[in-house]
């Protein structure tokens, strides 16, 4: 008999649908399992053979022949076992196959016939839906995250005999249940009220939020550079829930799903510094995200830049021009979202106390030039906000004045972002900021009066500017003049800009 069902399979996050189909007799033993499977496919058939013969069905009284269509999407993982067990029982007269219609069945199978939790639940059911999927059936341990698909009547399974009781018409396997969302209270995140002093610094993170620009930090140790950029989250809208979907998603198939909860926190990534170039963009077997989608619609946090391999840095450059990662493989290109709030720290010197009245520098000019290097180029092309960080002074510490509440400087934050959602025409969340209009975009919408185009002249003579500078300088007047609610781009706001181009200036202890 013919008996067929419903799989998924993922390249990236883009879920494909798998039809399984099982023929399958009385005979001596034969089992052939064919349609573009990967290894970890094809050992699918120990494990099923096994499940099935604990839930009495020796496939070694059977022939069976397996086909994963169609034929020319690769497939990976081991989530077919389930759908394979279930068409199996189905073609060898065990269950009905009528019974295995229209529901999507993703699941592995442990010898002894437990269903075993995947990677990648939340994005293959996202996907089956777009594609009409009604009903589905997961691993059990995967109820939290799959429940979160709204449209879809989501089952759970713990064991393959629980699957086939259900499926003869025995006790409906249950719906899976979406846990409380987490929606990030007041007063539970780091707050930018405990960073003393830093003037400078916290308008430049609140510019970089309000405006979506890279932020580069230059200071000496123990001035709060850690410290602040824990705290740019929390200075951002939290996630629209669709966004907060594509966050989980993506740790879904990472494997990192830390909470079963759908939580509306931006993410924050702060890879170590000996993070290679597969660990940061993404890649390996699978292929699996990187932290840069790991931390999109969210913030990447790099400490300690100078410290980072060039060629992970270099590897950098791509997702931020494009908000995505494209990873090429010999049979597909997989492709991962990664729209992030880069914020790199880095110190002025390799000992860290160039510029520090207090301190002397032992570094030679060499080593400074070497260490300062690292940042020169692309990446920096890509970074609209330098700041640099005195020592914090003891008087600030020990006084008793605190800076604005996170809560305070997200009102404004958010104000400025729908001041640019509105005037690029979009509502959507995902409406481009500031940083990353397009060019004509930015023309039209950051026009200079007189006044403010001679400053940018001037400023472009004495520091040099490149063109990319410039529209730098333009994306950041902007967005300060947005945090004004004004119209027009001034002066003040051009002014303000130029003075964020730390790196333009040439020496940095000069800057300090
Ligand atoms: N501006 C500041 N206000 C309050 N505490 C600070 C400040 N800067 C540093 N600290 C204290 O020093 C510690 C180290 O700061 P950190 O952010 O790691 O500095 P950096 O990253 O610049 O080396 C912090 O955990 C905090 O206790
Ligand atoms: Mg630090």
């Amino acid at each position: 008999m013919l008996a067929t069902a419903l799989s998924a399979t993922l390249v990236g996050l883009q879920a494909h649908l798998v039809r399984v189909e099982v023929e399958g007799r009385r005979g001596p033993p034969f089992f052939e399992l064919v349609g573009l499977a990967e290894a970890a496919v094809r050992e699918s058939r120990v494990r099923v053979k096994s499940a099935l013969a604990q839930c009495g069905l020796f496939l070694w009284e059977c022939q069976v022949i397996v086909n994963l269509a169609p034929a020319d999407v690769k497939k990976t993982g081991s989530g077919f076992d389930l759908a394979i067990a279930a068409a199996a029982a189905g073609a060898l007269g065990v269950v009905p196959p009528a019974a295995l219609q229209g529901t999507l069945f993703i699941g592995e199978l442990s010898l002894e016939g437990t269903v075993q939790p995947l990677r990648g639940v939340l994005p293959q059911l996202l996907g089956g839906r777009a594609r009409g999927v009604k009903r589905a059936v997961v691993p059990r341990a995967n109820a939290a995250e799959a429940a979160l698909v709204e449209g879809v009547d989501v089952r759970t399974v713990g064991s393959l005999d629980e699957l086939l009781q259900a499926l003869r018409g025995g006790p409906e396997l249950p719906v899976a249940v979406a846990p409380a969302e987490v929606v990030p209270l007041p007063g539970t995140l780091d707050d930018l009220s405990e960073v003393r002093g830093q003037a400078g610094a916290r308008r430049a993170l609140e510019i970089a939020a309000a405006g979506g620009h890279n932020l580069l930090m230059i200071g000496p140790p123990g001035a709060g550079k850690t410290m602040l950029a824990r705290r740019l989250p929390g200075l951002l809208p939290p996630l629209a829930r669709e966004e907060a979907l594509e966050v989980t998603a993506i740790h879904s198939v990472a494997g990192l799903l830390s909470s079963s909860r759908l939580s509306r926190e931006r993410p924050f990534r702060a890879p170590h510094h000996t993070v290679s170039e597969v660990g940061l963009v993404g890649g390996g077997d699978g292929p699996r995200p990187g932290e840069v989608s790991l931390a999109h619609h969210g913030v990447l946090f790099l400490d300690e830049l100078a410290e980072f391999r060039r060629a992970a840095l270099e590897a950098l450059r791509q997702p931020l021009e494009d908000g995505m990662v494209t990873i090429s493989r010999a049979y597909a290109k997989t492709t991962f979202p990664a729209r992030l709030l880069l914020v790199c720290a880095m110190n002025p010197c390799p000992c860290g106390w160039m510029g520090d009245g207090t301190r002397r520098c032992g570094c030679s000019t060499e080593r400074v030039r070497a260490y300062r290097a690292k940042m020169s180029g692309p990446l920096l092309d890509r970074i609209d906000v330098h700041v640099v960080l005195p020592p914090v002074e003891v008087s600030a510490l020990q006084g008793s004045a605190r800076g604005e509440a996170s809560a305070l400087v997200r009102t404004r934050v958010e104000r400025a972002r729908e001041v640019q959602r509105l005037r690029v025409g979009r509502g959507e969340a995902s409406a481009p900021t500031n940083a990353s209009l397009p060019p004509r975009d930015l023309e039209r919408v950051a026009v200079l009066c007189a006044d403010g185009a001679r400053l940018l002249a001037a400023a472009v003579e004495r520091l040099a500017l490149s063109a990319r500078a410039y529209g730098k300088v333009l994306r950041v007047a902007r967005t300060i003049a947005d945090l004004e609610d004004s119209t027009a781009v001034r002066p003040a706001h051009v002014a303000e800009a130029i003075g964020l181009r730390v790196l333009d200036r040439g020496s940095l202890a000069a800057a300090a």
